[in-house]
């Protein structure tokens, strides 16, 4: 077979469990029969035989796990039919594609991770790798938002790094009758972090509008453009920089991406992503 067949040729994987997360995400334990190496934000193409494929980054830690764990959120055509999947279920599976979150620069200074709603997912393998490094590094926060408390997705991971000396700050668009935490967008929150923001790297991962603003605010908080990183979503189509779906402003998403520098993309607008 051609290199470029094999390309597009999705590997055979099985779903061995199903996490309702949220009432639309949900986690998918996947365990592709060729397992892969894969570095924090990378993604794969999540295939469904007779449905379609949808760019999905892995959330699980490599080396930790044995399968690769994606947390999907429900939003459409290819998603709902993900969401119809049972434990047992044969997918298919291309990747991992993209860069990945460059991480080496920022040992020794303070860290700061901004995550709106399913974003968490793609900081999730990222922070792990950070929190087993911890001597490596500073201070050490986040900044999570979600719509609402029914809604925040890796809870028990949240509380396991709260407890490894973590600042977590949570905080929800609309409050219930429980909740008794933070409110309001997560800009509103990004004067809680104590971090030192002239030498800090941020990790930002969330909407378009959310990282366009956490994006501006921490670089007005004085954060060099080059140490603000997020990873940008588009409509992809092969994953492998070939068929341009996810082409904008000179850049492959796929390929060159999906992180980036605020400094790569300031001058760019970020509505390319949902
Ligand atoms: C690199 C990358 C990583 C991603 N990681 C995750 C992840 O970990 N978890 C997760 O839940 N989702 C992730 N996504 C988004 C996911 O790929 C889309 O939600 C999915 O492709 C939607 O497919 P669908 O057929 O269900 O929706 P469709 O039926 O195609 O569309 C439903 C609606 O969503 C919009 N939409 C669909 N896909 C996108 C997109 N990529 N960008 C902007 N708008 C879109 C459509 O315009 C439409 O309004 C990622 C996307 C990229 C590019
Ligand atoms: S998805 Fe085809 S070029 Fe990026």
């Amino acid at each position: 077979m051609s290199r470029i067949a094999e390309i597009y040729l999705p590997s055979k994987a099985k779903v061995i469990d199903v996490i309702e997360m949220t009432p639309d995400s949900k986690l998918f334990m996947v365990m592709p029969e060729m397992p892969f190496k894969y570095k924090p934000g990378q993604f794969v193409m999540f295939s469904l035989w007779g449905v379609g494929e949808v760019p999905i980054s892995i959330a699980s830690t490599f080396g930790v796990q044995k399968h690769i764990e994606l947390c999907v959120r429900r939003v459409g055509h290819v998603t709902s039919a993900i969401h119809r999947l049972k434990t047992g279920d044969d997918i298919g599976i291309r990747g991992p594609f993209g860069n990945a979150f460059p991480i080496t620069n920022a040992r020794g200074k303070d860290t700061l991770f901004v995550a709106g709603g399913v974003g968490i997912a793609p900081l999730r393998y990222l922070i792990n790798e950070v929190i087993k490094n911890k001597k490596d590094f500073r201070r050490i926060e986040l900044i999570y938002g979600s719509r609402n408390p029914s809604e925040i997705l890796f809870m028990d991971d949240i509380n396991s790094w709260q407890k490894k000396g973590i600042n977590v700050v949570l905080t929800v668009d609309r409050k219930d009758k429980d909740w008794r935490g933070n409110t309001g967008i997560v800009t509103e929150h990004l004067n809680k972090a104590k971090v030192s923001f002239k030498d800090a790297h941020a990790f930002i991962c969330g909407p378009s509008v959310m990282i366009k603003a956490v994006m501006q605010d921490i670089s007005q908080l004085g954060m060099y453009e080059e140490n603000i990183f997020t990873t940008l979503e588009s409509h992809m189509k092969c994953g492998v920089g070939k068929c341009g779906h996810c082409y904008a402003d000179g850049k492959y998403i796929c390929i060159d991406g999906p992180v980036f520098s605020y400094r790569e993309i300031r001058q760019y607008n970020l509505n390319c992503t949902p």
